[in-house]
């Protein structure tokens, strides 16, 4: 089967689109679940038609869509509702399909990333029967969750809760609202409260009234990110829940609650607990406490009216989520050491994403660096941030669109037994005649100075490529690795 990158070649989408689109697949089975209806995700493709790029079915209700649709394409003409969504409309009608009983009730709705469209949804839903009698408070949650879908704002942007293995719609539901106040609560989620010793009717109670207190739908009411915790009465008894809040203009205005009861599981789960998911986990929770610190710092960066106060704020928040980078490789291989390479591809992305804003660039890596200490990791993960960031800042701003050559910036890691090093060049417009890397008053480089030098006991040169080399800016770092390596 075709997956969404395999498509990606054939529409014209840059990597960080695909990602956000590859992102909403890895969460919508909760769209699918709250519509009662299969999900079809639509892009144009480069040659003028619409493409599927990936489809879902409910897993509450027989799918319309018994044939998989995937890497199929389309003309416009047979999906008008689709060619209005990616005009930036949610449409709402009806599609006709060959072979099928009766039209589908169709909601095309845009896809929203970096303040365009980059694809659509597409709802169908078969004749009805066996509606359920949550269908009208799900589609209003469905309905919610779409304008962010359109906003961009769905999938979250750090969502380490997203796919498979999470309670899903038919576990349990409570919808609380901006207060924390429960608007309703399905069957099988009263039965998990009741596990939990609550019996009390929760609709129009707050949690905490209900005497239940949960800190991932505090955090993700409070912070607008999407949580997973497993809350357990003694021994024998886990429920496990995951708030997903849901956005409008910035604002969180409720928290969808997905409960399932773990108990039997976590029966097994203990029987294997042993010191190195303790380990992982807490590595989970400092990774979950700077993307908290992260996401409050742009809350902050978002309210303030100063555009300098806004930019310290968001680079601020940049350089939290790199160190955030490196916790969460930790989380998913323990111990004190960590592959670097994938770091590095995230590191890669993550600027990429602030490129966006200033010129398009390319960033190539070259060459690995293998496993490295943590103490060694952590500070090269935020003098590696520093000085791509600044590559894709700093060396194109001369540009006449479209640049001539394109910007690429070359990362090219080298490992020796002693020593790790980092080459990054550029082909930009190379360093002023008046840079010298001791006196920057600038906090970028100043950090990338001192960690380099204190921390990293290591060097670091930077200096303008000359023109009949190609010209731009080169910058090395090279760290002794001996005596901190096992
Ligand atoms: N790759 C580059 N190409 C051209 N100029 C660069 C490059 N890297 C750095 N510079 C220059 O060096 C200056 C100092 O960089 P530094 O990272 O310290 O500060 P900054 O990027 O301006 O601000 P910040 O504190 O947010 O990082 C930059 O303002 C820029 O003029
Ligand atoms: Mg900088």
């Amino acid at each position: 089967m075709a997956t969404l990158s395999d498509l990606a070649a054939s529409i014209e989408l840059e990597p960080g689109a695909i990602e956000h689109l590859t992102g909403l697949t890895a969460s919508w089975s909760l769209l699918a679940d709250l519509a009662f209806s299969d999900l079809l995700l639509m892009a144009p493709s480069s040659d003028g038609r619409l493409l599927v790029l990936a489809q879902t079915r409910p897993n509450n209700r027989t799918t319309s869509i018994p044939d998989d649709l995937v890497a199929s394409a389309h003309e416009v003409a047979e999906w008008p509702l689709v060619a209005r969504a990616l005009a930036g409309e949610r449409a709402v009608g009806q599609t006709a399909r060959a072979g099928e009983e009766g039209p589908l009730a169709t909601w095309a709705v845009p896809v929203g990333y970096g303040g365009r469209t980059v694809g659509a949804v597409v709802r169908l839903q078969g004749a009805r029967g066996g509606g359920s009698v949550f269908e009208v408070p799900y589609l209003s949650i469905f309905a919610r969750l779409c304008t962010m879908v359109s906003d961009g704002t769905f999938p979250f942007r750090e969502d380490d809760v997203a796919g498979p293995g999470l309670p899903r719609v038919g576990d349990g539901v409570i919808l609380l609202d901006a207060r924390g106040r429960v608007e309703f609560a399905t069957p099988n989620a009263v039965n998990a409260l009741h596990r939990l010793g609550i019996y009390a009717a929760p609709t129009g109670q707050t949690l905490s009234e209900l005497g239940l207190r949960i800190r991932a739908l505090e955090r993700a009411r409070d912070f607008g990110l999407p949580s997973l915790e497993e809350v357990d009465v003694g021994p024998d008894v886990a429920i496990q829940v995951h708030g997903v809040p849901l956005v409008e203009e910035g604002r969180v205005t409720g928290v969808v609650t997905l409960v399932r009861d773990v108990s039997d599981l976590r029966h097994l789960n203990r029987m294997v607990l042993n010191r190195e998911t303790a380990v992982r986990e807490v590595h989970h929770r400092v990774k979950n406490n700077l993307q908290t610190i992260s996401s409050l710092l742009r809350l902050q960066a978002r309210r303030s009216d100063e555009e300098e106060t806004r930019t310290a704020l968001l680079e601020a928040e940049r350089r939290v989520r790199s160190i955030a980078v490196v916790h969460e490789a930790l989380s998913l291989e323990p111990g004190e050491e960590v592959g670097f390479d994938e770091i590095v591809q995230s590191i890669v992305a993550l600027v990429e994403d602030t490129a966006l804003a200033y010129h398009p660039a390319e960033i190539v890596v070259e060459g690995e660096l293998g496993v490295l200490s943590t103490d060694v990791a952590t500070p090269l993960s935020l003098v590696l941030t520093e000085l791509l960031t600044n590559a894709v800042e700093h060396a194109f701003t001369d540009a006449s669109e479209p640049r001539e050559p394109a910007g690429i910036v070359t990362v090219h890691l080298h490992r020796s037994a002693q020593r790790a090093t980092v080459e990054i060049r550029d082909n930009g417009r190379g360093l002023s005649s008046d840079f010298s890397l001791e006196t920057p008053t600038s906090l970028g480089l100043s950090i990338v100075r001192d960690l380099v030098r204190n921390q990293l006991l290591g060097e670091i040169e930077m200096r303008s490529i000359t023109p009949d080399e190609g010209g731009g800016t080169y910058a090395r770092v090279s760290v002794p690795l001996r005596g901190r390596e096992t």
